[in-house]
């Protein structure tokens, strides 16, 4: 992992290997630091920048040697746009500038004049610097260090911004992690004996309470127990708690679909469907992600993680369509296609979260590809019974630069879920295929009086892996999308 240090010293001093630097402006492209240049550097910059016709689109690189009045080996000139600000170009340009870095030491110097823009630098410039190595033979990648200047005066503590940003930037790469780690080494047991270590690891911050599969099906939790029956490798519910001193605060229920691989079950996917299918337990890792930092953070909010955690494969004891399971809340299901089962597994982690009380219920989930047909590969949906928390979470979202939006659960479509054999389908027909799979999770949002719990739901099918190149702070592969997202949110209720 790279280790993220405000810069104390001024930047032109700086004498590592790369020093990254801005340009702005729509045509006539201009050299921009977070403090100015020395004069030697901004004439000589200045008279090559034309020459070189230097991109200023986000994220575009241009790399230089031997500039004057700088110790750094060399200067990447990174893309800030016209100029027409807020984080979200920072974040994507101080993560593309990293990884045009390439090895050794990296600075960046980047104008900002909050606490949000140099969140975002941080952040992105470590989220740059990501890189997945664990199954390659040859050594892993150095630690690198990579230095933030910020000109934000006292009040703001630039060094505990940096601090904060790496406590979520490393969390986010654990997300990244687990997404990317092959599926036959992360399964539904492997994946909690990480999330036990890590909480072993949090000097009694955090606590971790697993119910394996002879507890699933004690407990009554037909939904997870049915998908997991077809894989030798038994389900698991892992509940990861964070709570801080006081008592008097908010309590969020978080619930992450940790499916570990997505064959279909019997109703099999076509292989091409089936490449990405060990990203399909995202939402259960930034979950995880979320409550560790959370509790590092020691944010003023009572947090509970239920992971989903399944293999959704088609053994000789798989469940079929036409099954009728028993949920955790005693409703029955009629299993209509097993490749529906991202549903029946957050169902039963919903109902066992709604039995604690919560104040609010929030899912995320690689739920649905028409998610994904709607919104495209980069923009996750945001579904709910209750507008203001639907609403807080798309500000939360737009806050982490997560691009999300808003779907309806339109009631005309629950109609579609009526079963003639049992209380629920968990499917209905094609279209609004998003919108059905939320109206299915909506009846699992209620109290024990059957009061709906305030409830959002966080389709990330889209935007959890990046199959294209890497863009901005994105890497190619796990994205760990959603964590910065539930964080601004859970900030926001602090
Ligand atoms: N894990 C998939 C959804 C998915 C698709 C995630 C593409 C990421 C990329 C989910 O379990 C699934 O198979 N959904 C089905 C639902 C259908 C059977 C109602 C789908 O989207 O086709
Ligand atoms: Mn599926
Ligand atoms: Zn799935």
């Amino acid at each position: 992992m790279p280790s993220l240090i405000h810069g104390s010293r001024s930047f032109p001093a700086w004498s590592g290997r790369t020093l990254v630097l801005g340009v702005t402006g729509a045509g006539d492209a201009t050299v921009v630091a977070g403090a100015d240049l020395p004069k030697a550097t901004a004439k000589h910059l200045a008279s090559v920048v034309p020459v070189l016709e230097v991109s200023t689109k986000v994220g575009d690189t241009t790399t230089l040697a031997a500039v004057p009045g700088v110790s750094a080996d060399k200067v990447v000139l990174v893309g800030l746009g016209e100029g027409e600000g807020g984080s979200d170009p920072l974040r994507r340009a101080a993560g593309a500038a990293v990884r045009a870095a390439g090895k050794g030491s990296v600075a960046l110097s980047l104008p900002h004049t909050d606490e949000a823009g140099l969140t975002a630098i941080a952040e992105g410039a470590f989220s740059g610097a990501y890189a997945f190595t664990a199954h390659k033979s040859a050594a892993p990648t150095e630690d690198r260090e990579i230095t933030v200047f910020s000109e934000l005066g006292r009040k703001d503590s630039p060094k505990d911004v940096i601090a904060r940003a790496e406590t979520v930037a490393r969390n986010v790469a654990w997300a990244r992690d687990l997404v990317n780690t092959a599926p036959n080494l992360l399964y539904p047991q492997s994946f909690t004996e990480q999330v036990q270590q890590v909480a072993k690891a949090s000097s009694g911050k955090l606590t971790v309470e697993v119910l394996d599969d002879e507890a699933l099906v004690a407990g009554g939790f037909g939904g997870i127990v049915g998908v997991g029956q077809g894989s030798s490798r038994p389900p698991r519910i892992v509940t990861l708690s964070y709570a801080p001193r006081s008592k008097k605060v908010p309590h969020v229920a978080l619930v992450g679909k940790g499916i570990t691989f997505d064959t279909g079950g019997v109703c099999i996917k076509p292989s091409a469907g089936m490449t990405t299918m060990k990203s399909d337990m995202a939402g259960a890792a930034a979950v995880a992600a979320t409550v560790v930092a959370a509790a590092e953070l020691g944010l003023p909010i009572a947090v509970t993680g239920y992971l989903c955690l399944a293999e959704n494969m088609p053994g000789g004891n798989a469940q079929r369509p036409g099954d009728v399971v028993t949920m955790r809340n005693g409703t029955t299901v009629e299993i209509i296609d097993t490749d529906a089962e991202g549903r029946m597994v957050l169902a039963d982690g919903m109902a066992l979260a709604a039995e604690s009380g919560p104040d609010q219920i929030v899912d995320v989930a690689t739920l649905t590809g028409a998610c994904v047909v709607a919104l495209g590969p980069k923009i996750f949906g945001v579904m709910g019974n209750d507008d203001a928390l639907r609403t807080a979470i798309t500000v939360a979202s737009e806050r982490a630069d997560e691009a999300s939006w808003p779907l309806p659960l339109p009631a005309d479509l629950r109609s579609g879920l009526d079963s003639a054999v049992a209380d629920i389908a968990h499917k209905g027909d094609r279209w609004g295929g998003a919108l059905t799979a939320g109206l299915f999770l909506q009846e699992f949002a209620k109290d024990s009086s059957g009061e709906q719990i305030p409830w959002a739901h966080l389709d990330i099918a889209g935007p959890s892996f990046n199959e294209g190149s890497p863009w901005g702070h994105v890497p190619k592969g796990g994205t760990g999308v959603a964590v910065g997202t539930l964080l601004a949110h859970l900030t926001s209720l602090a």
